[in-house]
């Protein structure tokens, strides 16, 4: 069965062969489909019963970290975690490696967010457990991706538009976004892509990504002004400059650095575009990324789209323990759904 014992630690593993892959992703979106009313809490299960998560974020996470612990919660598993490497004895020099074989132990599934790229696939090598990626530094965070996806196709259904001959364009912080990295990667198993890529000079996409892009067939193309950037844009993906990963000397170098705002977006975006950021966005004065002056336009769905994450990371679990065919058989209405 997909998934099933297996660690979820890049978008990679999903596009070995591109018919295979999107039936596999279609098969994790239906899981989330019929796991739509869990995620609400308007229905009950107990599909997770005795099931442990080891939930370990060594790295900052509002959203990632409690939308696992939730839908964990919500299959009705328990949840063992630790955050941050003050309280875990990595601190006192314990291995990646040791940590990994003793926490296999603990638990049925582990989600671990750690600043450093590649940290996460290093310790999964170590847990006969299945390992899922919340994040590893600048490289990658597949499960965003896969709730991104997510979110795309339910806001192009409402238009009677498929995903493969669309036109995204991703503005922010390209280099070390690691969000972008991965649904750059997911949305390649399209066909006919167009990919816009809107980044200061000093923050472009990595070249390894673009050349997989060019060389799957799709076309990329480079912009330094959001208002060119974003026209003709199906979806525009909006993301925050990683000032943890650069440093504020230099940040203070670019001069080129932009803000999404009412202004650009009414100027020049498509009237059905779907308006998506990973969130968390800066929201200080001045900071450049996605501003709250677009609150209410009907395109933006980014809220849509985190709470997303719930029924996604279900699936996710499901997936990786082999439980696909049990969803359902216990559903029960939650006794607290009307009051909801
Ligand atoms: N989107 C996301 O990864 O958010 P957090 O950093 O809050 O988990």
């Amino acid at each position: 069965m997909f998934l099933q014992g297996q660690h979820v630690l890049s978008i990679e593993q999903f596009s070995l062969e591109q018919v295979r892959a999107l039936e596999q992703v279609r098969a994790l979106f239906a899981t989330a489909e019929k796991l739509e009313a869990v995620a609400a809490g308007k229905v009950t299960t107990r599909l997770l019963n005795g099931a442990i998560l080891a939930n370990l974020f060594f790295e900052a996470s509002t959203r990632t970290r409690m939308s696992f612990h939730s839908a964990f919660s919500r299959l009705g598993g328990d949840i063992s975690d630790t955050t941050g490497f003050s309280f875990s004895s990595i601190s006192k020099g314990e291995s990646l490696a040791d940590t990994a074989r003793v926490i296999a132990e603990y638990a049925d599934v582990i989600v671990m967010r750690h600043p450093e790229q590649g940290s996460v696939a290093a310790f999964a090598k170590h847990s006969k457990t299945p390992v899922i990626n919340g994040g590893d530094g600048a490289g990658e965070h597949p499960t965003q991706a896969l709730l991104d996806l997510y979110t795309i196709r339910r806001e192009f259904h409402k238009t009677g538009k498929k995903v493969g001959g669309t036109t995204i364009a991703m503005t922010g912080d390209l280099k070390n976004g690691r969000t972008v990295h991965s649904l750059s990667k997911l949305l390649a198993l399209f066909d006919n892509m167009t990919f816009h890529f809107v980044s200061p000079n000093a923050l472009p996409m990595p070249a390894s990504i673009i050349e997989k892009l060019q060389a799957a067939g799709h076309t990329v193309k480079i912009f330094t002004d959001p208002v060119r950037g974003i026209q003709g844009a199906d979806v525009i993906y909006c993301t925050r400059i990683q000032q943890e990963r650069l440093g504020d000397s230099e940040l203070s170098e670019h001069s080129d650095l932009f803000a999404i705002d009412k202004a650009l977006i009414e100027g020049n975006a498509k009237a059905d575009a779907v308006i998506l950021h990973p969130l968390p966005r800066d929201t200080r004065d001045g900071a450049y990324d996605l501003s709250t002056d677009l609150d209410d336009d009907a395109r933006l769905k980014i809220f849509t789209q985190a709470a997303n994450g719930i029924p996604v990371r279900m699936a996710l679990f499901v997936h990786c323990l082999g439980l696909e065919n049990e969803v359902g058989k216990d559903f029960q209405p939650s006794p607290w759904a009307k009051i909801k």
